[in-house]
């Protein structure tokens, strides 16, 4: 009987990154079921894995949320309600182990009496019966070698199931894990999906949605109420409701023209000078607020009746922080912000979001990011939505400076040090596009089997955007962002 488990929650046991079973399962190494695997399967294929140490899966995490600047979704159980109800789950699983292996016993019972019978009628040899009796007894009773590995496994992944819970997005199968006490909505948004939502507290109805397989539990209050129809049809509202255990649900992920433009107050953490011109502006939204956009989209920012359009450097996944990028008009601009009064803890309005430039967050083929100069901002964001998504097997940064230089660069060497999945090279100004192009090629392996993104200026994306179409990239899997 197979035993299968969701592939983030195997990686998180044998204490492996996501991105290497999915490598593994693209190259045919790992076989899988809808995002499963097989337990058999993964202890042939990791007999040295460690089920319980996870010091090192640890550390790859704890360097990613503080890279990513995320709150670190810690295992920890779930409210009371939410508990009750994946033991009793799993007291239903227990019991329905429990029959089939009593049901089991009686067949081997059968077996013997079947074969004593055909013994009688002198349609099998005598003493048949009593030897294969004899044989089939003791292969039950004699202990596999490697049981109590596969028990101790087994154990493990339960324990899990008490905590996380993995959710499924139909129809395009993207997943993510819901830890402790979090809502549907909650940790899709944590984990990077655009899901569809408005009030986030139950009263508006926009982030209604089918569960098709599974159970939920209310953990929020909420006003909006479902209907009869809709009850019974499966639908829930994913910011009130959590998972019990592993469900799948009917969302379809928001793409930039789904996206209301809203308008949202927020204060200036930080004005962090980058080099030349270009500043990194840090703000942090009220906690009742939220800005909803896509990585790679433009943001406006106005203060003091002074309004700019940006691009967004920040991971729409990140709770209550935005970051944007300003080309400053003057060096003394650039010394004290690119408005007069944009200074620490300034109120700023942010309006947006605004084009369409972004990851297709339902392909899981490799990404290659490139930018050019200001081209910077918008890739940021994406590499940090990508890595905040999981689901690519590798991303790729080719990087070329402009005349500020390679700011941010020791955040993009410290994800390079510590996630394998992801490869960083960077060149300095006046490098040819040449270059930059055999770069990417080497990078990538297949070209034509990555998703390639690019963002610069308008030579810059044309002369990548030829090479890389000669290399055999289809027209679909590469995007392009002219930045000014
Ligand atoms: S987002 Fe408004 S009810 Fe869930």
């Amino acid at each position: 009987m197979a035993h299968l488990i969701p592939l983030s929650r195997l990686a998180r046991l044998i204490g492996q990154p996501r991105s290497v079973l999915q490598k593994m399962a693209q190259s045919g190494q790992l076989a899988t079921f809808d995002g499963h695997i097989d337990l058999d399967e993964a202890l042939r294929l990791f007999p040295d894995a460690k089920i319980e140490d996870e010091t090192e899966i640890r550390r790859v995490e704890e360097i990613k949320e503080q890279a990513l600047a995320k709150a670190p979704a810690r295992l920890e159980l779930p409210e009371p309600d939410v508990l009750q109800q994946r033991l009793r789950q799993l007291g239903r699983d227990y019991a329905a182990a429990r029959g089939k292996l009593m049901h089991y016993d009686r067949v081997v019972g059968w077996i013997g009496g079947k074969l004593a019978e055909a013994e009688e009628n002198g349609r099998t040899e005598p003493g048949f019966a009593d030897t294969f009796v004899h044989w089939l007894m003791g292969e039950l009773t004699t202990t596999p070698s490697d049981m109590a590995r596969w028990e101790a496994f087994l154990a493990r992944e339960r324990i899990m199931r008490m905590m996380t819970a993995q959710v499924t997005l139909l129809p395009k199968g993207q997943t993510f894990e819901i830890v402790g006490s979090e809502s549907l909505l909650e940790a899709g948004l944590r984990a990077g999906m655009a899901m569809p939502y408005g009030c986030s507290n139950g009263s508006c109805g926009d982030c209604k949605c089918r569960v098709a397989s599974g159970e939920v539990v209310k953990v929020r209050p909420h006003d909006y109420m479902l209907s009869t129809l809709e009850k019974r049809q499966g639908y829930t509202l994913a910011c009130a409701y959590t998972a019990v255990g592993d469900v799948s649900l009917e969302v379809e992920l928001d793409d930039a023209d789904d996206i209301p433009e809203q308008t949202i107050n927020a204060r200036v953490r930080e004005v962090e000078r980058l080099g030349g011109r270009r500043v990194a502006v840090h703000l942090l939204t009220s906690r009742a607020e939220r800005m909803r956009y896509l990585a790679g989209q433009l943001l406006e920012i106005t203060v003091d009746g002074q309004s700019r359009r940006v691009p967004a450097a920040s991971c729409p996944c990140d709770e209550r922080r935005i970051e944007v990028h300003v080309q400053c008009e003057t060096d003394a601009d650039a010394a004290t912000g690119p408005f007069s009064s944009l200074l620490p803890n300034v109120e700023v309005t942010v309006r947006g979001p605004f084009g369409r430039f972004g990851l297709d967050d339902a392909s899981q083929r490799p990404v290659v990011l490139v930018a050019e100069g200001a081209g910077f901002a918008q890739i940021k964001s994406m590499l940090q939505h990508a890595l905040s998504l999981e689901h690519a097997p590798s991303i790729s940064l080719v990087r070329l400076a402009s005349e500020e230089g390679l700011y941010q660069e020791n955040l993009l060497k410290s994800y390079a040090n510590a996630l394998d999945n992801f490869q960083y090279v960077a060149f300095k100004a006046g490098t040819p596009h040449a270059a930059i192009g055999d770069a990417i090629l080497e990078q990538a392996g297949e070209l034509a089997q990555c998703d390639v993104y690019v963002a610069g200026s308008e030579a810059f994306t044309a002369s990548i955007g030829a090479r890389c179409r000669a290399a055999g990239l289809p027209e679909e899997q590469l995007k392009a962002e002219v930045v000014a």
